[in-house]
């Protein structure tokens, strides 16, 4: 019988199944020194190396620290501009400033990614590289991209934190530019709670990327336990009692640092946690490439699910997400567009159906200071107006199609809640 209480929902622990759960307990509570005689690290560089066809590759413990290593790398001028698009988060843009080097924000297009044709306007003589991101896994305009780039001699940079498996023209994103980056994040394709890899096929580049991971170092043994300790509260404690207790949990859990929260408020002001850039901690390179051996049937589900909302949606009066027929989409999120979405995401949560909020203001979360990640207003415009307009629906793994039409049932019967 269903579980009246569990959420369905989108962000808290989605990618995680019982043998994610059985592992990650082995990994906090079994027999030290199991696994001394294999590099976790390594195992999972070698398998995603041969997934993504690529030469070099570099686990770190975030999408974060997956940039730094490679802005540190590619060695540009401090205040060298990197032009990003804005319909992103906080995530994307602090490493930037970290790394010395300004932000400079382009619009997206109606894909939700970078519009080439706002891309050509805001290059300046200080425009040195550009960093595309395929938004909830909708591959941007890869041809169109690097031509500028190339016309400008800019360097191409993919930020793939949505997008591990997505396909442009029969390429795998991250594959693109000059050097790319993936999140193993715990809402993101696979998750290891807190996981990042960076990808290159430039031989000197490599080079300085692995002398940036050497240096690093690993983050605390405390800390590698509160990422362990993440999928096993989520499944056995929070979320089977969410309705009642679970959420204050799941505050108090936080709260007291028994669990970490996905973005820590000094980077919301600017600043950068003590635990980046670290290389990602062999523990969770085991519960990543657990998740990597799962990719494929994780996307399939995806797309599938994703088929089945754009059917069960059709006659709403939604925005759907672009059908681009070149590419192959990874729908890590389902977004759809309407005016009214910030009461609609409210109704939903009182109704137990956690459904996502992405992107509320161009750059997010909607409480980071615009200020400190030098965003100014009206510069994107297109990124402006969909900010609050988004709805996103789950396609992971945990999602049924059962739980796909109780969702779009939800959303077509809006008016009479
Ligand atoms: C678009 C985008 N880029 C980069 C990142 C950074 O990835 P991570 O959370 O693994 O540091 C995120 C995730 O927050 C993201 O959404």
């Amino acid at each position: 019988m269903e579980n009246p209480w569990r959420p369905i929902s989108i962000s808290l622990s989605p990618n995680v199944q019982t043998d994610d759960v059985k592992l990650a307990f082995s990994l906090l509570f079994g027999k030290k020194n199991n696994f001394v005689e294999v590099k976790p690290q390594q195992n999972l560089e070698q398998e995603f190396a041969r997934y993504l066809e690529v030469k070099h590759i570099y686990a770190f413990n975030s999408g974060r620290s997956s940039l730094m290593a490679i802005l540190a790398a590619l060695e540009m001028k401090q205040g060298s501009e990197v032009m990003l698009q804005a319909f992103t988060c906080n995530a994307a843009v602090n490493p930037i400033r970290w790394a010395g080097y300004e932000p400079v924000f382009v619009d997206c297009d109606q894909n939700y990614n970078l519009s080439a044709a706002d891309l050509r306007k805001k290059i300046t003589k200080k425009s040195r590289a550009v960093m595309v991101q395929h938004t909830f896994g909708l591959p941007a305009d890869m041809d169109e991209i690097k031509k500028i780039c190339d016309e400008n001699n800019l360097i191409l940079i993919e930020d793939c934190a949505h997008s591990l498996g997505a396909e442009y023209k029969g390429g795998k994103v991250g594959t693109f530019g000059k050097a790319a980056f993936f999140s193993f994040g715990r809402d993101k394709m696979i998750s290891c709670v807190y996981g990042g890899m960076a990808v290159t096929d430039d031989d000197e580049l490599a080079r300085k990327i692995a002398a940036f991971q050497e240096k690093i170092g690993n983050p605390s043994r405390a800390w590698t336990n509160q990422q362990l300790l993440h999928p096993i509260l989520m499944e056995k404690i929070i979320l089977p009692a969410y309705s009642i207790l679970g959420r204050y949990l799941l505050v108090l859990f936080q709260w007291s640092h028994i669990l970490s929260k996905a973005i820590h408020w000094k980077e919301k002001r600017g600043l950068p946690p003590d635990y980046f850039p670290k290389r990602l901690p062999g523990e969770l390179a085991i519960l990543a490439l657990n998740q990597l051996k799962k990719l494929e049937k994780f996307n399939a589900h995806r797309r599938e699910l994703a088929k089945l909302y754009y059917n069960e949606l059709k006659n709403g009066d939604f925005v759907l997400p672009p059908k681009l027929n070149d590419r192959k989409a990874v729908y890590l999120r389902f977004a759809v567009r309407h005016a009214a979405a910030a009461e609609i995401i409210r109704k939903s949560w009182k109704k137990n159906l956690l459904i996502g909020d992405w992107y509320r203001t161009p750059v997010d979360p909607f409480d980071t200071k615009p200020e400190t990640v030098g965003y100014k207003k009206g510069t994107c415009p297109n990124a402006e107006n969909f900010a609050g307009k988004m709805i996103n629906l789950p396609t992971h793994i945990n999602i049924t199609e059962y739980q796909v039409k109780i969702i779009a049932e939800f959303m077509l019967n809006l008016n009479k809640l």
